[in-house]
């Protein structure tokens, strides 16, 4: 059943040519030199390939709608013999998984985490400061119990495991597949709240995806004029990438299979949750190839042989060092984003969404409902060298009782860089980190 974003919301920012910095030397210096490096008419042919193809899948999600995101039981997303499923989810590159906590359990953790909040309420924050909808909480006791959840480390080892590495023997492959636990935060959003900040956007990168040579180099075949063979599943460069080049706040220091969230209470569409663009292969390589070509003049802009490269400008479309990669009908016109960005289907307390760590994505801005809207953050991340570095220094953190290193600064820049002072562990209700199994304290780093 088709389900259009009817009226595009008027908060969420546009891209056009007129953003272009032109003080801005380093992007344009980037730009001629990947254009040098590659060639004009290798972009090209890639260029026209891609939307091609691109038209061919938006005319598929315009007409499936809500059913391009497919929905699985746990036992079909773990199950060992699913190429079937693992071949839809990863054409999609982001699925539903229902029930991977039973319902009961991911409602009653609902209630225990409003029972944590009310108890600490003198030391807990979050953002917006005046009626808070995600938290500076990273092991509460729900959160640590759901994120060690014995079927989460299963499915997420079944996550990871869609990934591919030709860096690595069988042996080290399947012990790259081992879950880390990475530490996030959890939102509740109230009824009626507005929440117009997370726009369709890309997580971490921005300008490093093209200007980090190992980050460019995922995105080789795209660049190469062979965009068909482009595999999003290829983690042998990705995972020495920094997409954290130009540091920001939304860049994360882990490489996420699937970012991911785990609901705690009903949330139907319309009511504050997520949107995704189904679609990760063609959607990436246009994202990747876009800033090197300009519209045509005449305003003809859907037929993609009328466009030319743009080796002029310095102006990556939606992309800011200091955030995530944007995107709006304006700067990616061929994705149709009216019609191709989607609110998730309706999930249950303990149902799953995942989705590809270079997925297009956004948080509806309204939550038409009438109870508030719950999610933990939990993502599938693998055992890669550096997000075990990451994660060995989190056991630490958290013995401690410090925040995850990702979030140790509440807010501010540079020299005004605001240092989290809050102290998890003593807090009243801390989970003992003894209740968790050997199995969870590994994933969130104890002696690996
Ligand atoms: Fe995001």
């Amino acid at each position: 059943m088709p389900s259009r974003t009817s009226t595009w919301p008027t908060g969420w920012p546009s891209f056009t040519p007129a953003d272009n910095d032109l003080s801005d030397i380093f992007s344009k210096d980037l730009k001629a030199s990947i254009i040098a490096e590659y060639g004009e008419s290798v972009l090209y042919d890639a260029w026209v390939k891609t939307c091609t193809a691109l038209a061919g899948v938006t005319a598929r999600i315009q007409t499936l709608g809500i059913a391009s995101i497919p929905i699985l039981s746990y036992e079909e997303a773990t199950s060992p013999n699913n190429e079937d499923v693992r071949s839809r989810m990863k054409a999609a590159g982001c699925f539903v998984i229902r029930g991977v906590i039973p319902t009961e359990v991911a409602a009653q953790e609902f209630e225990e985490l409003q029972v944590f909040i009310a108890e600490n309420k003198e030391t807990v924050t979050g953002w917006p400061a005046k009626s808070v909808a995600i938290y500076h909480l990273y092991s509460s006791p729900t959160q640590l119990k759901l994120r060690t959840h014995p079927r989460q480390l299963t499915l997420q080892r079944s996550l990871n495991s869609l990934w591919r590495d030709t860096s690595c023997s069988p042996q080290e492959l399947e012990a790259e597949y081992e879950p880390i636990l990475y530490p996030d935060g959890f939102r509740i959003r109230a009824p009626g709240q507005e929440f117009l900040a997370l726009g369709p956007h890309i997580d971490a990168g921005s300008l490093s995806r093209w200007a980090d040579d190992e980050y460019r180099r995922t995105y080789e075949a795209i660049l190469s004029g062979k965009p068909e063979d482009y595999d999003p599943y290829d983690m042998t460069h990705r995972k020495s990438a920094n997409p954290g080049m130009f540091p920001s706040g939304p860049s994360s220091s882990v490489l996420r299979a699937f970012q991911g969230w785990t609901a705690l209470t009903p949330c139907k569409p319309g009511e504050g949750g997520l949107m995704v663009v189904p679609d990760i292969k063609t959607a990436t390589a246009y994202m990747i190839l876009r800033p090197f070509f300009k519209a045509p003049e005449d305003g003809d802009w859907r037929d993609p042989e009328k466009w030319e490269i743009d080796g002029e400008t310095g102006w990556f479309p939606g992309t800011y060092r200091w955030d995530s990669q944007l995107l709006s009908p304006a700067s990616h016109p061929h994705l149709f984003l009216e019609d191709t960005l989607l609110s998730v289907p309706e999930m249950q307390p303990g149902d799953t969404v995942w989705w590809h760590a270079d997925m297009c994505h956004a948080v509806e801005p309204t939550h038409n409902g009438r109870l508030p809207a719950s999610v933990c953050y939990i993502p599938a991340s693998p055992s890669t060298p550096s997000n075990l570095n990451y994660i060995r220094k989190h056991w630490k953190d958290l013995v401690a009782g410090n925040p995850p290193d990702d979030y140790k600064y509440l807010d501010g820049t540079g020299s005004e860089l605001v240092l989290s002072k809050q102290n998890e562990r003593k807090m009243k209700g801390a989970l003992p980190l003894d209740a968790l199994s050997a199995e969870g304290r590994r994933g969130l780093g104890e002696g690996v």
